[in-house]
C-alpha cells in the first residue's frame, strides 16, 4: 500500500537556518516530497536546484515546476554528482546554501513494495533509486563476519554476530526474499527483548545504509559543499541516526577549524589549514517536544548548520 504524504521533520528550523535570500541560487540535495524544496521558494525570490535519487518522486517535482517555472529544476540523481550536475547547468558555485534532509522518507517507508519498512511485508529490496543491487542481493553476497560488521557499523546492533549467524545458516535452507521472513529470524535472535524499539530497526537501519551506500554519497555531498559554496552561504544537514551524524560533526568540525586532538605533533601545513566556515549553532538542533509527539519520524532528527565565511 502507499500513503501519499510525506510530513517534512523540523522543515521551520531548516529553512530558517539556510537563511533563504533574494536572487541567490539554492540546492535542495534531498527532495523526497518536495516539502522543504516549496518552503525555500515560498520564502524568497530565490532560484533551487532541487535533487533525488529517487526516481518516484518525479511527480512532486514537476508540481513545483508547474507553479515556479524557471526558479526552480529537478534532477534525478545522487547527491553525490552535485558537481557535476552543477556543471551540466553550467554552474560552478552555490550562492546561497545547500540543505540536505537525509534518509528515507515516508512515501518510501510506507510503500510495501520498497521493502524498506520491517511493519509491512514486501520484497527485501531497500533501494532508494530502484537501481544497483537489492537489501536481498546484498544479505547473499556477503559473508558471515561481514555481514555482521554491516550491522553493528551501519545499525549499532549488540547482537550483530548472531543475527549474521542465523541469516547465513538459513538463507540457504529457505530464501529470504521478503522484509517479513529476516523480520522472523531477527527476532529469533532477539525474542528476549522488550525494549521500546522494534527489535529490527537497527538490522533494517544498517541495510538500507548498506544498499544505497548513503555514507559513502554523504561524505561526498560534505566534500563537493566545502569546495563549491560561496562566502555567506550555508550548508545544512538533518541526519536520523547517530552514525550519520558523527560524520557531519566531524566534517563541520574539521571544516570550522574545531577539530579536537590537534596537537604540536602534526604537521604544519593541516595545522595551517585555512579556516574557511563557521558555526551559526554550536549545538545540533533538536524537534521539539510538540514535533516529536505529533511526527514520530523527527524523534531522531538532529540539524547542523554552518556558513562560509568571506576569506
Ligand atoms: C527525508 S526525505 C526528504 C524529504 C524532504 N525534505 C521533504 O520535505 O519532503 C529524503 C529523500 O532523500 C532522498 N535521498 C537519500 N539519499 C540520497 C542521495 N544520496 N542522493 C539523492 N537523494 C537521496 C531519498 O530518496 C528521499 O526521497
Amino acid at each position: 500500500m502507499v500513503i501519499n504524504s510525506h510530513t517534512p521533520v523540523m522543515m521551520k528550523q531548516a529553512i530558517e537556518a539556510l537563511n533563504v535570500r533574494n536572487k541567490l541560487d539554492y540546492i535542495d540535495a534531498t527532495f523526497g516530497g518536495g516539502g522543504y524544496s516549496e518552503e525555500i521558494l515560498k520564502k524568497a525570490d530565490c532560484n533551487l536546484l532541487s535533487i533525488d535519487k529517487d526516481p518516484k518522486v518525479k511527480n512532486y517535482a514537476h508540481k513545483l515546476k508547474i507553479k515556479y517555472k524557471k526558479r526552480f529544476k529537478f534532477i534525478n540523481s545522487d547527491f553525490e554528482n552535485l558537481e557535476s550536475i552543477l556543471k551540466k547547468n553550467n554552474k560552478t558555485s552555490v550562492s546561497g546554501g545547500i540543505v540536505a534532509d537525509l534518509g528515507v522518507s515516508s512515501f518510501q517507508l510506507d510503500d510495501s513494495n520498497r521493502g524498506f519498512s520491517f511493519n509491512k511485508d514486501g520484497p527485501l529490496d531497500m533501494r532508494m533509486s530502484g537501481e544497483g543491487i537489492t537489501a536481498k542481493e546484498l544479505i547473499y553476497s556477503l559473508d558471515e563476519k561481514e555481514l555482521a560488521k554491516i550491522l553493528w557499523e551501519y545499525g549499532d546492533e549488540e547482537k550483530s554476530r548472531s543475527i549474521a549467524r542465523v541469516i547465513v545458516k538459513e538463507r540457504s535452507r529457505e530464501e529470504i526474499n521478503t522484509t517479513f521472513k529476516l523480520v522472523k529470524l531477527i527476532k529469533r535472535v532477539k525474542k528476549g527483548y522488550k525494549r521500546k524499539k522494534h527489535p529490527a530497526t537497527k538490522s533494517f537501519q544498517a541495510l538500507r545504509i548498506a544498499t544505497n551506500k548513503e555514507l559513502v554519497s554523504l561524505k561526498k555531498l560534505l566534500m563537493i559543499s566545502e569546495k563549491i559554496l560561496l562566502p555567506g552561504s550555508r550548508l545544512v544537514v538533518v541526519t536520523f541516526h547517530s552514525v550519520e551524524d558523527r560524520i557531519v560533526k566531524l566534517f563541520f568540525k574539521d571544516i570550522s577549524g574545531k577539530t579536537e586532538n590537534l596537537n604540536r605533533h602534526l604537521p604544519q601545513v593541516i595545522k595551517d589549514k585555512k579556516v574557511k566556515f563557521k558555526f551559526i549553532n554550536k549545538k545540533p538542533l533538536l524537534p521539539s517536544i510538540d514535533e516529536v509527539e505529533s511526527n514520530k519520524r523527527a524523534r531522531s532528527a538532529k540539524l547542523r548548520v554552518v556558513e562560509r565565511m568571506a576569506i
